[in-house]
């Protein structure tokens, strides 16, 4: 009697031990796949121009210091849609497709295009203007859904006073950006209400795309002392027409971007385009990693650094003050 319970009880356990063995197996295989799983991340660009060319490389260069090295631990689709919308929705359509673990978006309508083909898939924003007021987060401290990331706001009433100490007896300045970005528009309503507070009389003049753009900067040229260029997707890629003719009138223009400098403006305050792209890589891993975009606040890459484009202030006979100078970052020499 002792013995058979002895028994079954012996046949008992090892029935256990081999339910649970069996039931073990699968677990216990699953994190060897995981540590080779290869990060997908999809990536739209609105268009070339150096600037968001600059924040794609910082973007690469910083995820591969990361441990995220394309073709190895890490498979990037990269998308360009060369401006045109309906290119944005087929590619993030196709982007989302490939269930990606984490998207990024580089400029304003590329990321409200992702935004519109995923609620679930992070979406990490590479140098969004006014991410709040494009709606694409709820609030800059908590975005309360899938999407966090870097914005590239620059304070724009620096910039204007800048202009003033540099330009002498600058009483009329020009604004242009392009009407369908959304990002523009909200910074030349703000640059319009601090140009007047600096009394200065102010020409807004807007461009449809690249094609109207020669055009309209003549107009503004010849009627105004300085040109003032808000962080302008149409306009960054058009640089060297718009400073074509600028040049022509000897009217300086006052970009938002180094790159814009570099691509012939004077002076401009802002943040190092490539510098975005290195603080977009570290949210990405950040959200890898399982912080939740929903309660990741943005970073504002905003570090009001100056830049001058020494070789075009003196081709247009501009002097400009050794204490702006001191403090500034020269990007026309290599
Ligand atoms: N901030 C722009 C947007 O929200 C994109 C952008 C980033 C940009 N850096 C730039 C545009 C420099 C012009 C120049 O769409």
């Amino acid at each position: 009697m002792m013995k058979k319970t002895v028994l079954a009880f012996g046949l008992f356990i090892l029935a256990v031990l081999g339910i649970g063995y069996v039931t073990q197996q699968k677990p216990a295989q699953q994190p060897v796949q995981e540590t080779k799983k290869i990060v997908k991340v999809g990536v739209l660009q609105l268009l070339s121009h150096p600037a968001l060319d600059a924040i794609y490389k910082g973007i690469t260069d910083e995820l591969g210091n990361l441990g995220y090295v394309d073709g190895k631990t890490m498979q990037i689709d990269f998308q360009n849609a060369q401006a045109d919308q309906s290119n944005l929705v087929s590619m993030s359509q196709k982007l989302v497709s490939e269930k990606p673990d984490i998207l990024i978006g580089i400029t304003t309508p590329a990321t409200a295009s992702l935004a519109n083909a995923t609620k679930e898939i992070p979406i990490i924003m590479g140098g969004i203007t006014y991410p709040v007021q494009a709606g694409l987060i709820a609030s800059e401290e908590k975005p309360g859904n899938n999407i966090t990331g870097v914005s590239d706001r620059t304070p724009i009433k620096q910039q204007l006073e800048l202009m003033k100490k540099v330009v002498p007896n600058l009483k009329k300045i020009g604004i242009l950006y392009t009407a369908s970005e959304d990002n523009s528009t909200r910074q030349v309503e703000e640059a319009k209400e601090l140009a007047k507070a600096l009394d200065l009389e102010v020409v807004v003049k807007s461009i449809s795309n690249t094609n109207d753009i020669e055009q309209v900067t003549e107009g503004l040229a010849s009627d105004v002392q300085a040109i003032f260029v808000p962080i302008d997707n149409t306009v960054a890629s058009a640089m060297a027409t718009v400073v074509k003719v600028t040049d022509k009138y000897k009217v300086p223009v006052f970009p938002s971007a180094d790159t814009m400098v570099k691509d012939g403006g004077v002076l401009g305050i802002g943040v190092d385009q490539y510098k975005i792209g290195v603080e977009t890589a570290k949210v990405v891993v950040a959200v890898l990693n399982g912080v939740e975009p929903k309660e990741k606040a943005i970073v504002l890459a905003n570090e009001g650094v100056v830049y001058i484009n020494e070789t075009k202030a003196k081709a247009l006979g501009i002097d400009i003050p050794e204490e702006i100078k001191a403090k500034a970052i020269i990007v026309d020499k290599e």
